[in-house]
C-alpha cells in the first residue's frame, strides 16, 4: 500500500471535491516542504466528513478532542453519492477550516493588542515597574508569526485540489473574523502535534499509546503470526501517531478521522515531513494564564521527533477520512480495532460497540484505552447517552464480547502543557475484548472444523 493508492470508490458529482471513505497512503516520496517544485503529496485525497463535537467541558480548555464545541454533522453513508446539498456543506466547511487556519495570526494579534492597550493605560509609575512587558508582547508576536507560517505550510500541502478552494496564503488574506469555536480548533491542532509528534509528547504517548501497542503485540505476536496480514483499524486517530506505530511494527494499519483540522494536519506531518525536528511551533503562546515565566509560555516545540517516513519497506499504512460509523462496512474484515480516547466521542456508545463488533472478524480483538468525557454531553440541542463505565461494560458483555483484560485508574494527560501551573490528569480505563469465533468451537476431537 505504500505506493499503490487504495481507494474506496465513492461516486461523485464533482471531481474537485474530496471523497469520504478514501484511503490516503503514507510513506511515499516526501515533499520538500520548503520547495514547491519538489512538492508531491499523495494525491488520493481523503477528506473529513467532519463532525465535530467534543467540547470544552470545563471552562479551562482540556477538551481532549481534535474538535471541540458545536458540530458539523455529516449524514453521508459509506459509499452513497453526495447530494448537491452535502457537497455544498462540505465545501463550506472546508472553507471555514481554511479560514480558521489563516486567521490564526490576526486572532492572536488582537489578543496581544488588548494586552498592549491595557499596559499602555497604566500610570507611568506602574509601567515603569514592569519595563519588560512590551518585550514580552513583541516576543509573543514573533512566535505567533512563526506559528502562522507553519499553519500556512499545512494549507499549502493540502491534498485537496485547488478547485476546492484556495488554500494558499496566510495572515492578512483572511480578513473576515472566524468564530472562537473554530480558532480553538486551530489551537488544539497545534497542541495535537505536541502529543503525537514531539519529544514533549512522549509522556502522553507512553501513558496512552504504549499499553495499546503492547496489547496488540501480545495478542498478535510477531513470532506466531505474519503481522503484515493482521489488519488493525484505529478510529479517531488524531494526527496518526498510534496507527503509524502499528505500521512501523509491520502490521497493516489504518487510521480514521473525520475532523478536517486533524486530516489537514496529519496529511502534512505524515506525507510532507521527513526531517526530524524540521519545524518549531509555539503551542502554548495562546494561553496567558498559569505560566511561570515568559520563557515557559514561549517554549518552542520541535517536530517531528521521528521521521514519519521511517516505516518498514512494503508497509501497509493509510488514513481513511470520514465518520467511522459510515465509512467502514460491517463486513467482519478487521483482526483488531484499537480505540484511544475515542469511545466517548459517541452520541450513543452502544452504536460504537455494536459497530466495532460487526467490523471485527470472529476471533478478533478490540483494545481500548481512554476516559469517558462524553463529547456531546451538555451541548445545547444535542443529546448523548452518558453511561458510566459500569454501564459500558454491561453493553460490551451483552453484545457478545469477552473481556479478557481490564484496568482502571490509569493516569493519562491529554494535550497537556507540561510547564503550566494548571494540569489535568485523567484516570483512564483500558480493556482488551475478544469477539468469540463461534465457528471455531465446532471442531472434532482432532481439531478439524465441523462447520
Ligand atoms: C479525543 S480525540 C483522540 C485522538 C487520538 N486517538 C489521541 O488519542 O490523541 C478523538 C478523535 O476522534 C475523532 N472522531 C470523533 N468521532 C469520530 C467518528 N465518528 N469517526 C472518526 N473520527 C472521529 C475526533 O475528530 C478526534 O480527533
Amino acid at each position: 500500500m505504500a505506493d499503490d493508492k487504495v481507494l474506496t470508490d465513492v461516486p461523485r458529482k464533482s471531481p474537485s471535491l474530496p471523497k469520504l471513505g478514501e484511503q490516503q497512503t503514507y510513506g511515499s516520496p516526501v515533499a520538500d516542504p520548503e520547495n514547491d517544485a519538489h512538492h508531491q503529496v499523495t494525491d488520493n485525497v481523503s477528506n473529513g466528513a467532519e463532525s465535530s463535537h467534543s467540547h470544552d467541558h470545563q471552562a479551562h480548555s482540556h477538551s481532549h478532542d481534535g474538535e471541540a464545541g458545536s458540530h458539523h454533522t455529516h449524514s453521508h453513508h459509506g459509499r452513497a453519492p453526495f447530494t448537491e446539498d452535502e457537497e455544498l456543506e462540505e465545501r463550506q466547511h472546508f472553507e471555514t477550516v481554511v479560514a480558521a487556519f489563516r486567521y490564526y495570526r490576526t486572532h492572536a494579534m488582537k489578543k496581544i493588542a488588548r494586552q498592549r492597550n491595557h499596559y499602555q493605560s497604566l500610570t507611568k509609575p506602574q509601567g515603569e515597574r514592569l519595563p519588560q512587558f512590551m518585550d514580552h508582547l513583541d516576543a509573543l508576536r514573533q512566535c505567533t508569526a512563526i506559528n502562522q507560517q507553519f499553519l500556512d505550510k499545512i494549507l499549502l500541502q493540502t491534498p485537496f485540489d485547488n478547485t476546492f478552494g484556495d488554500t494558499g496564503g496566510g495572515d492578512g488574506i483572511q480578513s473576515q473574523p472566524v468564530s472562537t469555536f473554530h480558532m480553538d480548533k486551530v489551537h488544539t491542532t497545534l497542541r495535537m502535534f505536541v502529543r503525537d509528534w514531539s519529544r514533549e509528547g512522549q509522556t502522553e504517548r507512553q501513558q496512552a499509546y504504549e499499553p495499546l501497542v503492547a496489547a496488540v503485540e501480545k495478542y498478535f505476536p510477531k513470532d506466531k503470526c505474519d503481522v503484515s496480514q493482521i489488519q488493525i483499524l484505529n478510529p479517531g486517530a488524531g494526527l496518526g501517531r498510534l496507527p503509524w506505530e502499528f505500521a512501523r511494527r509491520g502490521y497493516t494499519s489504518i487510521g480514521n478521522e473525520f475532523s478536517l483540522y486533524m486530516l489537514l494536519a496529519s496529511n502534512f506531518i505524515l506525507n510532507c515531513c521527513q526531517e526530524v525536528d524540521g519545524y518549531k511551533i509555539y503551542p502554548w503562546i495562546g494561553h496567558a494564564s498559569n505560566n511561570l515565566s515568559s520563557a515557559n509560555q514561549m517554549i518552542g516545540i520541535s517536530i517531528p521527533d521521528i521521521s514519519p517516513t521511517d516505516l518498514p519497506p512494503g508497509h501497509n499504512f493509510g488514513m481513511v477520512a470520514g465518520d467511522f460509523l459510515e465509512v467502514f462496512d460491517r463486513n467482519e474484515t478487521w483482526d483488531c480495532v484499537v480505540t484511544c480516547f475515542f469511545i466517548d466521542t459517541a452520541r450513543n456508545v452502544l452504536e460504537y460497540v455494536e459497530h466495532i463488533w460487526h467490523l471485527l472478524k470472529p476471533g478478533g480483538y478490540w483494545m481500548n484505552l481512554g476516559p469517558l468525557l462524553y463529547h456531546f454531553a451538555d451541548i445545547p440541542h444535542e443529546s448523548c447517552l452518558e453511561l458510566t463505565y459500569e454501564h459500558v461494560k454491561t453493553v460490551i458483555k451483552n453484545t457478545g464480547f469477552q473481556m479478557l483484560e481490564e484496568k482502571t485508574d490509569i493516569p493519562c494527560s491529554y494535550v497537556q502543557n507540561p510547564y503550566s501551573m494548571l494540569r489535568y490528569e485523567y484516570r483512564c480505563v483500558s480493556f482488551v475484548c475478544h469477539k468469540p469465533d463461534l465457528k471455531a468451537s465446532f471442531v472434532d476431537a482432532s481439531g478439524n472444523s465441523l462447520s
